[in-house]
C-alpha cells in the first residue's frame, strides 16, 4: 500500500521548512518498505494567489482522500488585507476534516538543555491538548458593528466529552496525569468544560486529575513546568500557552503538532507561524517541520522505528550545535537538516545515545 500524503507548502517560510522534512522523509524511508506518494496543492496565501481562495475546494478533496496532510505554516502581510485570509483557510480546513484535537508537545531532552532560557532542573515532557474546532474561534454570533465588535464563545456537551477523552486516553499512556486549564472563576463555559471533565475523570481512576486557572498556568509553565504531564485546554488558551512552552524549549521554530479528529486523514504542521520577518534567508529553524514528519510516521502510518530515527537523529545535531540563529546558532535551514540526514543514513535503526 503507497502511503497518500497531502502537501500543503504554505507561505513564507513555509516552503524553506517543508522542504527540509520532505527531504528526511525520503531520506528515513529509503529501503525501510515504506512507499508514498505526495500530492502538493495550493493553500494559504498561495491558494488565493493561484486559485483566488486559501482553502480551494480541490484542496480540500485532496487532503479528504490523503492518508495524511502535512501543512507548514500559512498567512503574512501580503494577504492580511485579503477578504479572505489565508488563516481562514486553516480555521476551515481544521473544521472540514474534524481536527479536533491538536496535540503539542514540550520536551526538553538532555541535548535541549543547552539551549532553554529557564533554570528549571526537573525533566520537562508535557503535551498540550488543545481544543481546535469550537470556542471563541468559531462561535457565532461573530459581528463587527460600528461602535463595538462581538465574538461568541460556546462549547457543546459533546466537543468538551470528546476531547477531554483524548486528553485523559493521551495521560494513561504517559504519566497519568491531567490539568485541566480554564478560567473557572470567570466564565460560563470554563465552569461547564470541570463539571463534563470531573465526570469523565472518575471513569480513569488511575489518573490524577486538577485544574489551574489560565493566569496561574501561563506563570507554572516558566516556574515548574516539570510538574505537567497532559494539560488539557480549550481552542484559545491552548494557542497562547503553547507558543510560551514552546518557548521553555529554547525556540518556537522546533515544535511539532499532530491534529486529528476520529477518523479520516490527521493533520501535521509546526505550531509556529510562517515567520515572514526570516523568511527567503535561509535560516528558518526547520525542526519543527522534521520532528511534525517524525509524528506523522509514528501516528499515522504505524512506523515508530523511523519516527525514532528521525528524533535520534533531530537529538544528535542538536546535542552537536548544529542548530539555527533562533536557537543561537549560526546554522543554515540546509545544513542542519543535511547534519540529521546524514545521522540517519549513519544510524538507520540503531539509536543514537546522546554523551550526557
Ligand atoms: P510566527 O510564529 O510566524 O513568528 C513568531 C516569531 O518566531 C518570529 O520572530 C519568527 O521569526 C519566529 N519563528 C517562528 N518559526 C520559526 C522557525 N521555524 N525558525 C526560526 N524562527 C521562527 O508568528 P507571527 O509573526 O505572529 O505570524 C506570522 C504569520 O503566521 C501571521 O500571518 C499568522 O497569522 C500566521 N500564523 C500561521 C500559523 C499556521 O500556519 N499554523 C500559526 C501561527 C501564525
Ligand atoms: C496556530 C495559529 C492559528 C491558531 C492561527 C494562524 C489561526 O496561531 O496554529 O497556533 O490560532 O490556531
Ligand atoms: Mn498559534
Amino acid at each position: 500500500m503507497t502511503a497518500q500524503i497531502a502537501v500543503l507548502n504554505g507561505d513564507y517560510i513555509g516552503p524553506e521548512i517543508m522542504a527540509a522534512g520532505l527531504k528526511v522523509l525520503a531520506a528515513v524511508t529509503e529501503n525501510q518498505n515504506f512507499d508514498y506518494a505526495l500530492h502538493p496543492v495550493p493553500f494559504g496565501g498561495e491558494g488565493i494567489d493561484k486559485m483566488g481562495d486559501p482553502l480551494p475546494a480541490s484542496t480540500l478533496a485532496t487532503c479528504k482522500q490523503a492518508d495524511a496532510v502535512l501543512l507548514s505554516a500559512i498567512g503574512g502581510p501580503k494577504w492580511d488585507k485579503a477578504k479572505r485570509r489565508p488563516e481562514t483557510g486553516l480555521l476551515e480546513i481544521r473544521k472540514a476534516l474534524n481536527l479536533f484535537a491538536n496535540i503539542r508537545p514540550t520536551v526538553i531532552s538532555p541535548a535541549m538543555r543547552q539551549y532553554s532560557p529557564i533554570k528549571n532542573e526537573d525533566p520537562v515532557d508535557f503535551v498540550i491538548v488543545r481544543e481546535l474546532t469550537s470556542g471563541i474561534y468559531f462561535g457565532t454570533p461573530r459581528e463587527t458593528h460600528e461602535t463595538y465588535a462581538l465574538d461568541t464563545m460556546r462549547y457543546t456537551e459533546n466537543e468538551i466529552e470528546r476531547i477531554v477523552k483524548v486528553g485523559f486516553d493521551m495521560a494513561m499512556k504517559r504519566r497519568k496525569h491531567v490539568t485541566l486549564v480554564d478560567k473557572a472563576n470567570v466564565l460560563d463555559t470554563s465552569k461547564f468544560w470541570r463539571k463534563i471533565t470531573a465526570r469523565i475523570a472518575a471513569d480513569y481512576p488511575e489518573v490524577t486529575y486538577d485544574t489551574s486557572y489560565v493566569d496561574a498556568a501561563s506563570m507554572k509553565i516558566i516556574a515548574d513546568p516539570g510538574q505537567f504531564d497532559v494539560i488539557l485546554t480549550e481552542n484559545l488558551f491552548g494557542d497562547i500557552l503553547s507558543d510560551e512552552a514552546a518557548q521553555i524549549t529554547g525556540s518556537l521554530g522546533t515544535i511539532p503538532s499532530m491534529s486529528k479528529g476520529t477518523d479520516g486523514p490527521a493533520l501535521y504542521e509546526p505550531i509556529h507561524g510562517s515567520a515572514p520577518d526570516i523568511a527567503g534567508q535561509g535560516i528558518a529553524d526547520p525542526l519543527s517541520m522534521i520532528k511534525s514528519v517524525a509524528m506523522m510516521l509514528a501516528n499515522s502510518f504505524d512506523r515508530q522505528d523511523l519516527s525514532d530515527t528521525i528524533m535520534t537523529a533531530v537529538d544528535k545535531s542538536i546535542d552537536d550545535q548544529i542548530v539555527t540563529p533562533d536557537l543561537g546558532g549560526t546554522s543554515t535551514t540546509d545544513e542542519v537538516t543535511d547534519t540529521i540526514i546524514k545521522t540517519i543514513k549513519k544510524v538507520g535503526q540503531h539509536n543514537y545515545e546522546p554523551n550526557h
